[in-house]
């Protein structure tokens, strides 16, 4: 079942086309990648979805409602909740706090807030930051809180923007761990990710955009080989080694 469905979304910006046209389904359990070269209309589009920008034209469809230029707070309650590629973490909260402003979206008992808010910092490995400044945490950090902080809203969809931007080596493998064990929990997830080595592996499909058009849309393994992602986005070089990877 197709828990969004995004059918011919515009969204202009004066004389700018930022989407143009664009339709695609997320599949309800997916993980989904959305990639494609800085300024291709990535983040626009996660606007567009949660509400942050109304589009222009065309239709979004959240588990079978019509949520086109609602809000993003009655976007939030329905349970499609996004992260910002630029994080914003309440920096003078501390990071269990951060993360309870999440779960209050869900109920307002304390009780209740606390115990959500404790999972999510654990299932996100922050408990040792627990009661650090969110201000004083490392760009790494800072998006794991986010992502922490999102999934304590106990999201349906979770839409994150580069999460994984900054991060390396091992760091790189536990946020893909962390993305499986919130897939593995029934969320569905709609990524936007530079980093195709991590996206690959983990992504059940992969929409590609480029200029606000979407070129692609398949299997990361047949993604890789198509030509005109290979023109807009990943070149020649990158796409033979991404062919090497094991999918
Ligand atoms: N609020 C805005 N006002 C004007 N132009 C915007 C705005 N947001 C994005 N754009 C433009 O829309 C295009 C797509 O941007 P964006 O969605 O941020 O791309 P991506 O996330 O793929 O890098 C860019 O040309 C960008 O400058
Ligand atoms: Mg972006």
């Amino acid at each position: 079942m197709a828990l969004l469905e995004v059918r011919n979304l515009t969204m202009k910006f004066g004389s700018l086309i930022a989407n143009h046209d664009v339709s695609f389904v997320v599949e309800e359990g997916a993980i989904v990648g959305l990639i494609g070269p800085n300024g291709a209309g990535k983040t626009t589009l996660f606007n567009c979805v949660s509400g942050v920008y109304k589009p222009t034209s065309g239709k979004i469809y959240y588990d079978g409602v019509d949520i086109t230029r609602w809000p993003p707070h009655r976007v939030a309650r329905l349970g499609a909740v996004r992260t910002f590629q630029v994080v914003r973490p309440l920096n003078d909260m501390n990071v269990l706090d951060n993360i309870l402003v999440g779960a209050f979206l869900r109920t307002s008992s304390f009780e209740a807030s606390l115990e959500v808010a404790e999972a999510c910092l654990e299932m996100c490995h922050l408990e040792e930051y627990r009661n650090k400044r969110a201000g004083s945490l490392t760009i790494g950090l800072k998006k794991r809180l986010e992502l922490a902080r999102a999934l304590a809203t106990q999201p349906r969809l979770l839409m994150l923007d580069e999460v994984m931007a900054g991060l390396t080596g091992t760091e790189l493998k536990d946020a893909m761990d962390l993305l499986r064990d919130i897939k593995a929990r029934g969320i569905t997830l709609l990524v936007v990710e530079h980093i195709m080595e991590a996206l690959m592996p983990i992504a059940d499909k992969v929409i590609v955009l480029d200029g606000g058009i979407k070129i692609a849309e398949g299997p990361p393994s047949e993604v890789v080989q198509n030509e005109r992602v290979i023109a807009a986005y990943l070149g020649e070089k990158f796409s033979k080694r991404l062919r090497g990877m094991k999918a």
